[in-house]
C-alpha cells in the first residue's frame, strides 16, 4: 500500500486505518501533514480552551488502570466546595475561557447528583448563561442526564475506553458496575438527551492491538460523535494493572501511536473537536503541541485548586501538580503560539459536527 494512495480515498477501512497506524519515518510525516492540513481546513487553526475543574476524586468504581479507584486506600478524598468551584468558574469567566469541564470519579446517590444539579444553576446564575459548561461524570441514569441538562449543561464526556468489549472486560472488574453494554447505552442516553457528546479510549493499553485501536476509530464514526479525547495509558503502580507494565509498548511509541489515533480520527471525521490531552503531555514535554500540530483543537487548562491535585492522580507523573490556574494559562499561550495555532478566546468553540447534526435535525 502506498500512504498518499490511501490517504486520498474517501471512505478508510479498518485496513487500510491499520496500515496508517503503523507508518514510520517519511511516511508517518506525511500522515501528520495530511491531518494539519484537514485541520486547517475544516476546523481552522484556532484552539479552544476548556477549563477543568477537578471536582471530586471519589469515585465508586474500580477501573484497573486508574489511580483513584475506590479500592485505592493511599489517596485522601477531597470534594471541592462549591465557593471553591465557583471561584474556579469566576478564573475562566474572567479570563475569557468561554467554556469548562466538571470532571469527577463516578457516584450516584441524591446528594451527589443534587449537588451538581445546584452547582450548574449557581453557574448560570453567576455567568448570565455565558459559560458553556461540559460534564465528564460518569454513567448516570437517563433522569440524572436529563436534569443536569436542564440546569444548565450542555456537552458530556464519557470515553467508552476501548470499543472492544472483551478487552473491555479484561480491565475492569466483572460486575454491573462496569458494564460494557451498559456504558454504550449511556452514550446513547446522552445523545438523546441533546448533549454534544463526547468519548475517547486509552492507548497502548495492556492486551491492546492495533487492530483494536482501528476499531475505536471506526466506532467513533458509527456513533457519529461530537468530541474526542484519547490519550497514551499510562501505568499507575497502585493499580491491578501494574503488573503488565513490562509488557507495554515504550513510553515513546505509546505517545507516537496517539498521535496517529489523533491525526486519522482528524481525518476520518474532518469536523469534530478532540482534544490534546494532558496525559500526551506526561510523556512528552511537547506533547500536547504535538497533538494540536496533528489535527487537536481543544485544550483543557487545569483550573482545580492546586492543594488538591495531588489527590487526583489517574496515572503517574501528571503535569501541573504545582501550577496555579494563571501559570497554566501562561504556558499554554506559549505552546500554542509554538505550534503555529491561535486561542479562541471569548468563543464557544461547539463541535462544527454538533451543529450540522443540529441543522440536518431540523431539516429532516
Ligand atoms: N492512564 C491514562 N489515562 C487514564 N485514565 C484513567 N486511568 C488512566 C491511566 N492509567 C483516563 C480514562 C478516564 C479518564 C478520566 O482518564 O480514560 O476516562
Ligand atoms: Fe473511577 Fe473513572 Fe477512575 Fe474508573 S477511570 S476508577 S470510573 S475515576
Ligand atoms: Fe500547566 Fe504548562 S499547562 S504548567
Amino acid at each position: 500500500m502506498n500512504v498518499e494512495y490511501v490517504l486520498k480515498k474517501s471512505s478508510l477501512s479498518g485496513e487500510d486505518l491499520i496500515f496508517l497506524l503503523g507508518l514510520q519515518g517519511e511516511e508517518k510525516k506525511k500522515l501528520f501533514q495530511h491531518a494539519q492540513q484537514v485541520k486547517a481546513d475544516f476546523v481552522g487553526r484556532k484552539v479552544y480552551f476548556r477549563g477543568l475543574i477537578e471536582y471530586s476524586n471519589i469515585c465508586s468504581k474500580n477501573c484497573y488502570y486508574c489511580g483513584i479507584r475506590a479500592s485505592n486506600k493511599r489517596y485522601s478524598r477531597y470534594r471541592m466546595t462549591v465557593p471553591e468551584v465557583l471561584e474556579a468558574v469566576d478564573f475562566a469567566f474572567r479570563n475569557n475561557y468561554a467554556s469548562i469541564v466538571i470532571q469527577a470519579g463516578e457516584r450516584s446517590g441524591e446528594t451527589h447528583i443534587g449537588k451538581i444539579e445546584s452547582i450548574l444553576k449557581k453557574i448560570q446564575q453567576k455567568t448570565n448563561g455565558k459559560i458553556h459548561v461540559t460534564l465528564s461524570l460518569g454513567e448516570q441514569t437517563e433522569d440524572t442526564y436529563r436534569r443536569w441538562f436542564e440546569a444548565g449543561a450542555h456537552r458530556y464526556l464519557l470515553r467508552i475506553e476501548v470499543s472492544n468489549p472483551a478487552l473491555y472486560l479484561r480491565l475492569h472488574p466483572a460486575n454491573r458496575h462496569h458494564d460494557y453494554m451498559k456504558r454504550l447505552e449511556a452514550l446513547k442516553l446522552l445523545k438523546k438527551t441533546g448533549y454534544q457528546v463526547g468519548t475517547g479510549v486509552m492507548i497502548g493499553l495492556p492486551f491492546q492491538t492495533l487492530s483494536d485501536l482501528a476499531d475505536d476509530l471506526l466506532f467513533f464514526r458509527e456513533m457519529d460523535i461530537d468530541m474526542a479525547g484519547m490519550g497514551p495509558y499510562i501505568e499507575h503502580q497502585d493499580t491491578p494493572l501494574y503488573i503488565h507494565k513490562d509488557t507495554l509498548l515504550p513510553l515513546k511509541e505509546r505517545f507516537d501511536l496517539s498521535l496517529k489515533m489523533v491525526a486519522l480520527l482528524r481525518i476520518l471525521m474532518k469536523d469534530i473537536n478532540i482534544a490534546a490531552t494532558t496525559a500526551m503531555q506526561t510523556i512528552d514535554p511537547q506533547g500536547r503541541e504535538k497533538a494540536l500540530m496533528v489535527g487537536a483543537n481543544v485544550i483543557m487548562p487545569n483550573l482545580t485548586p492546586v492543594k488538591y491535585r495531588e489527590d487526583y492522580l489517574l496515572y503517574e507523573n501528571k503535569p501541573c501538580l504545582d501550577e496555579e490556574a494563571a501559570e497554566c494559562q501562561s504556558c499554554l499561550e506559549a505552546r500554542i503560539s509554538i505550534a503555529g495555532d491561535e486561542i479562541g478566546y471569548g468563543e464557544w468553540g461547539d463541535s462544527l459536527h454538533f451543529r450540522k447534526r443540529g441543522e440536518s435535525n431540523i431539516e429532516h
